[in-house]
């Protein structure tokens, strides 16, 4: 068991390559947001949600994503992690509560302005979400397409990054011809390449095997380390096991957190 602040000792050992690309990465973000940084990152109060005319499936959230926090999110099968990871992403609202994203209320955050807000998030879905249409390169590099980047400052990183998790081979094919373990290499690839400030990962460990789970793992606590705050939602105990964190426990609609 090691403190979420240190270095997991693994094969999964970042390579120097991969640990600047991710200093760069974080850095670069650090410098946009420094002056952004004094409010906490995250803050729900009496958050309530139900789908519907349905039961409230969440009641009465109070939690801090404190800034650089390293947590697991955990809970048995239809216990509402995915609904908080989308609530936390600003994809959905609240029925109820205050939810403070980077120090603003985000019921009052205009529309048009939450996707400039969610570029702060990075987020990795429990079923990956790549477009079938383009390849794997293309598809973890899109955010910094979209954003207008030119290809030349990104193409090395995107290509190290995916060596890294292990799809070096794997770059130029479509998402369908993937197997599951590795779409979801490939998700958790795009979602750092966002540089974000806080990053959600939906059992990002759920397809892959025990060593790959490890090296994924030492990805999230490097960027962490490095000053991300990192929410993985997970029923994986030997993952938790590996790794002394905040766990925050779903169940029953209630959220109990253990520091
Ligand atoms: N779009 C939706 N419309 C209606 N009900 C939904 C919707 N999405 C989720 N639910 C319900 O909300 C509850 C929580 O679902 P959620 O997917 O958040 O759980 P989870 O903890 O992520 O489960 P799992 O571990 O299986 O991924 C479940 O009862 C589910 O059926
Ligand atoms: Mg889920």
């Amino acid at each position: 068991m090691v403190n979420a602040s240190q270095r997991l000792p693994s094969n999964g050992r970042l390579s120097g390559k991969i640990y600047r690309l991710l200093t760069v990465l974080v850095n670069k973000s650090r410098g946009e947001t420094k002056n952004r940084l004094s409010c906490p990152l995250i803050h729900f109060e009496n958050v309530g949600l139900r789908y519907g005319m349905g039961p409230e499936i969440l009641r009465d959230l109070t939690f801090d994503i404190p800034k650089k926090s390293f947590q697991f999110l955990t809970g048995p099968s239809g216990a509402g992690k995915t609904s908080l990871l989308r609530l936390l992403f600003m994809s959905l609202q609240p029925t109820r509560g205050l939810i403070r994203m980077f120090g603003r209320d985000i019921s009052e955050i205009p529309r048009p302005e939450l996707p400039l807000l969610r570029r702060r998030v990075g987020i990795v879905f429990q079923d990956f979400r790549l477009l079938d249409h383009l390849t794997t390169y293309e598809n973890v590099a899109l955010p910094l397409r979209v954003r207008g980047k030119e290809e030349s400052s990104y193409k090395t990183d995107v290509i190290e990054l995916l060596k890294w998790v292990g799809l070096g081979e794997r770059i130029n094919v479509l998402p369908p011809v993937l197997s599951g373990g590795e779409k979801q290499r490939a998700a958790i690839a795009r979602a750092l390449m966002d540089r974000p400030e806080v990053l959600l990962a939906d059992e990002p460990t759920g397809n892959v095997d025990p060593p790959m789970a490890r090296r994924l793992l030492n990805l999230f606590l490097e960027l962490n380390r490095l000053g991300t705050a990192v929410v993985i939602a997970t029923h994986d105990l030997a993952l938790m096991e590996q790794v002394e964190a905040r766990r925050m426990i779903l169940s029953g609609g209630h959220l109990d957190i253990y520091d």
